[in-house]
This record gives structure tokens, sequence and C-alpha cells, in this order.
């Protein structure tokens, strides 16, 4: 009976540890710049974690996501340390450069009680290193935000926003109008 129980307690033991080295495995792919680092590979892990992404996509280490809600594209590039509170929708060729943060969800300041509202960058939008997307955003087609701005409202297609608040500074052109 005690041979039962001990065997028992080991098998769970065993169980536990293979768990626990696989979170580590995953966290140190998922964090190593030099293991699999925007490869094909980590596109496969994240994956696994519930992430939809599309073809030829390069994500760098140290993203942070709520993995399964995260729908993305084709040609996406997300560079290192970036961070998705509570999921986004990431269209085609779209790139995110390094600390970028999209904050889907958040609390009511008055009562803390969690918000949530979906944030999307359309397709070849550039959002630049260190900014802030707030909750309920679109960042428009081919629209630019400035490093490190704080985005609180919708950015039309083809603009550049900066500052914080972002505001709008230029419009850019798309390619059929040059
Ligand atoms: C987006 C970026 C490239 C814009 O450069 P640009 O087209 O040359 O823009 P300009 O310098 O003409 O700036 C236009 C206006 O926006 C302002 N502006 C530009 N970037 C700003 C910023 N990050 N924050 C606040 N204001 C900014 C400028 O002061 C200027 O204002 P003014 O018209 O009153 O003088 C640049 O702001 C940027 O963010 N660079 C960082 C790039 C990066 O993250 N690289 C990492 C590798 S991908």
């Amino acid at each position: 009976m005690r041979f039962r129980y001990y065997f028992r307690g080991t098998r769970r033991f065993i169980k536990n540890r293979k768990r626990k080295f696989l979170l580590w495995l995953s966290e140190l792919f998922l964090d190593s710049e030099y293991i699999l680092d925007g490869t094909p590979k980590r596109n496969w892990f994240l994956k696994r974690l519930g992430m939809e992404i599309g073809e030829n996509c390069k994500i760098d280490s140290g993203l942070w996501a709520d993995w399964s809600r995260v729908k993305i594209g084709n040609n996406v590039l997300i560079r290192e340390n970036c961070r998705i509170w509570g999921g986004a929708i990431i269209e085609d060729d779209v790139v995110l450069s390094a600390g970028v943060q999209l904050l889907t969800a958040g609390h009511n300041p008055s009562d803390m009680s969690v918000v949530f509202a979906p944030i999307i960058v359309h397709k070849k939008a550039w959002i630049a290193t260190n900014a802030i997307i707030l909750s309920g955003v679109e960042i428009g087609e081919g629209a630019c935000v400035a490093a490190g701005s704080v985005v609180t409202k919708n950015v039309p297609p083809y603009t550049m926003v900066a500052g914080v608040p972002a505001k709008v500074v230029k419009n850019l052109k798309s390619k059929e109008d040059k």
C-alpha cells in the first residue's frame, strides 16, 4: 500500500517536473534572442499557444500576448519586447517596432472593472518604437505612429501621428497616389 502511494507520488512528481520543464522551455524559446528568434519554428511554437499567424511573419523575442486572442496576417514583423494585452487583430504587412504595447484590455478607473475594446491595426501600418495604443483604437491602412506616442483615438489611413496624446502631424501618400 505504502509502496503504491509512493509510486503514485513519484509519477505525479515526474508529471509535474515534465510540465514545469515544458513551461521553462517555452519561456526560454519565447524570451531568448538566440533561440529561434524570428524564425518559422518560433511561429510554430506561438501557434501552439493559440496565436493565429499568417505566412512569412517574423516575431522576435520577448513578445507577451493573450495568445489565443491575437490574429496576425501575412508578412508581419514584430520586433523585440512587444506587449499585446487582451489580444488584437493585425493585418498584412504591418510592422510593430520594439517595445510597442497594444492595450486592448484595461480597467475602468472609477470602479476598476475590466474593460475590453478590440484594437485593429490595418494593413501596411507601422507603429514605431515604444508607442502605446489604447483600447478600441483602429490604426488605419498605411498609417504611421511615431516613436513614444500614446494613441487614444483612431488613426486615419495614410497619416502619421505623433505625441502624447497622438495627433496627426503628416499626411502620407499611398503608392498609387505617387
Ligand atoms: C515616425 C518617424 C520616422 C517620423 O519621421 P519623419 O517623417 O522624418 O517626421 P518629421 O521629423 O518630419 O516630423 C514631423 C513632425 O512630427 C514631430 N514628431 C516626429 N516624431 C515624433 C515623435 N516621436 N514624438 C513627437 N513628435 C514627433 C516632429 O517634431 C515634427 O513636428 P513639427 O512639424 O511641429 O516640427 C519618427 O518620428 C520615428 O518615430 N522614428 C523612430 C523610428 C523607429 O522606431 N525605429 C526603430 C526601428 S524600426
